[in-house]
């Protein structure tokens, strides 16, 4: 690594086009994550109050493509399409991203950028897009880095990058640039996780969760009236805040346990303990605030009652919005399939439901 690279902030000034600047194309695509241990409250600079576990998702992607040439001008020039639709909102976002990080990557100011985002689940499914699209984002950063200045050669050392820059852009997106379980946040229990990036936990647990669903649920789609940014700084006079962030550090622990053993019954215990922990905070910060919908509430008395009757080990986790993730082995897919298709059917919204399950990780388009 070059010795003026300072390891904690990646500030490189070296990293500056010193004769011609390229053009070229440069595209990613990222998975979305669903926490079982939740990120919820952080310092400045997106530094999480706890640290935070999760599944990377396998069919919930954002596609990114980045088209670049030389500058035109002075200001940074940054056009964004969504779904091949100009979207002047992302553009301005990204273009405050990219200032926000022009001293990590200085080659930024270069260039003049047009970027061609897809997500593919429904956009209008409520289902977050920050994580899978900053990482995106943050991985085809990193490449136009290792293309043009030879460097991150090793993929440990571009996977970690990504996942610090991807920090910057979203929490939770720092997670999404591994596949399988990822842990980010500094734990006793994991000796080399950080504040600062996501590192794979995937290969420590048993088979049974490294194949495992996710059905997400589809309640409600409206937009949240309270967002996660907003959401994350009421913490920060939550008068449960600090019991809260003990308790993630523990279940970090033993949920680690719990998966390496297989023990799925504390594997439930331990998940939907902070799915409802989240939702506590919602309800006891001020000014408090619901996301829950009378039918996630429905949905998760019905799991309860499934459960107690079938033995069959599903259970829910929730992000920050009335949609409900389902979470069981693969092995008990056909009858809760059947059982989404006959009681689960009428709580919810026309978009169904999305199927999805633990996946591999980023690829390069
Ligand atoms: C409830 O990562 O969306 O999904 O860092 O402000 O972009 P920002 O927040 P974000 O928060 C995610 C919160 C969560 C839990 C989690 O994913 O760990």
């Amino acid at each position: 690594m070059s010795s003026a690279i300072n390891e904690l902030t990646y500030r490189d000034k070296k990293l500056i086009f010193s004769d011609t600047v390229p053009s070229g194309k440069i595209g990613w695509q990222s998975p979305s994550n669903i926490a079982l241990v939740k990120y919820w409250g952080k310092m400045p600079v997106q530094v999480p109050r706890n640290p935070s576990l999760s599944f990377t998702l396998s069919k919930s992607n954002t596609k990114t493509r980045i088209e670049y040439t030389s500058a035109s001008g002075r200001d940074m020039k940054v056009d964004f399409y969504l779904n091949d639709q100009p979207n002047p909102e992302f553009g301005l976002k990204t273009k405050a991203f990219f200032e926000s990080i022009s001293d990590i990557f200085p080659f930024i100011r270069q260039l003049d950028f047009k970027i061609y985002s897809e997500n593919t689940f429904p956009h209008s499914a409520g289902i977050a897009s920050s994580a899978s699209g900053m990482s995106a984002l943050a991985l085809t950063l990193c490449d136009l880095e290792r293309t043009h200045f030879g460097n991150l050669t090793e993929d440990a050392d571009f996977y970690r990058k990504a996942s610090y820059v991807a920090r910057l852009g979203s929490g939770s997106a720092c997670r999404s640039v591994y596949g399988g379980l990822v842990d980010w946040g500094k734990s006793k229990v994991l000796a080399n996780s950080s504040d600062l990036y996501g590192i794979p936990v995937g290969d420590q647990v048993n088979e049974v969760f490294l194949t495992y669903q996710d059905t997400v649920l589809l309640v409600n789609a409206e937009q949240k009236k309270v967002s996660s940014r907003a959401g994350h700084s009421l913490m920060n006079n939550n008068p449960f805040a600090p019991e809260r962030f003990q308790q993630a550090q523990r279940h970090i622990g033993e949920l680690l346990e719990a998966m390496k053993a297989g023990d799925l019954e504390t594997f439930i215990k331990i998940t939907e303990s902070e799915a409802l922990t989240l939702h506590a905070m919602m309800m006891t910060s001020q000014p408090y605030y619901l996301l829950m919908k009378a039918n996630t509430l429905q949905i998760i008395e019905r799991i309860f009652a499934f459960r107690d009757e079938t033995n069959i080990p599903v259970s829910f986790t929730l992000d920050a919005g009335p949609n409900v993730h389902l979470l069981y082995p693969f092995s008990e897919k056909e009858k809760v399939m059947q059982w989404i298709k006959s009681e689960l059917r009428e709580f919810l919204s026309p978009l169904g439901f999305i199927d999805d399950e633990v996946g591999k990780g980023p690829v390069k388009l």
